[in-house]
């Protein structure tokens, strides 16, 4: 049966079938096929789910269950930076939804949280324990403390010039 694997590119698609192929037991090494899929795709969107579950013998629903059970895998599309706004009650009576809002407009992000540019996702988070410094803004490994809303173009600028240095 033919399904939908909504313009999934097709050579990687058959260089995951092969990786499977390798493996007797499939469902012992789901999580090494997982990690698979997502170096390659980048993310593991429901339509790969699908197409894992398919080539396993295993319920879809289990797959999507082991995604998001682990923080390492995607489902959506992951920029160069994820930018998490602590949304903990220390920092909430601070502000930090101005915070969230201003990364969201600035950025233009989308439903899934991925900005305009695919350079970076804004997610909300629970207390990272620097109340102290709240509100708080984490960038990748960064933690930035007493943000203010006009601090946010100046946070989004300094990650654009390190990709721009990266890339130089
Ligand atoms: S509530 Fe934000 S760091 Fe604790």
């Amino acid at each position: 049966m033919k399904f939908d694997t909504m313009g999934l590119d097709n050579a990687l698609l058959k260089s995951l079938k092969d990786y499977i192929d390798t493996f007797d037991n499939k469902e012992n090494n789901i999580i090494s096929i997982l990690h698979y899929a997502q170096d390659i795709f980048g993310y593991l969107p429901k339509e790969l789910q699908v197409y894992i579950a398919r080539l396993t013998n295993l319920p879809a629903s289990r797959i999507n269950g082991i995604v998001t059970f682990y923080s390492f895998f995607n489902e959506n599309k992951m920029g160069k930076f994820k930018v998490d706004v602590c949304l903990g009650t220390a920092c909430f009576v601070k502000g930090s939804e101005e915070i969230m809002k201003a990364f969201k407009d600035e950025l233009s992000v989308d439903g899934d949280g991925l900005s305009e540019d695919g350079l970076f996702n804004v997610n909300s988070i629970r207390c990272v324990g620097a109340c102290g410094i709240g509100p708080v803004v984490r960038v990748n490994d960064k933690i930035y403390g007493h943000v203010e809303v006009s601090d946010v173009k100046e946070i989004i600028k300094a990650h654009r010039n390190e990709l721009a240095t990266e890339e130089n």
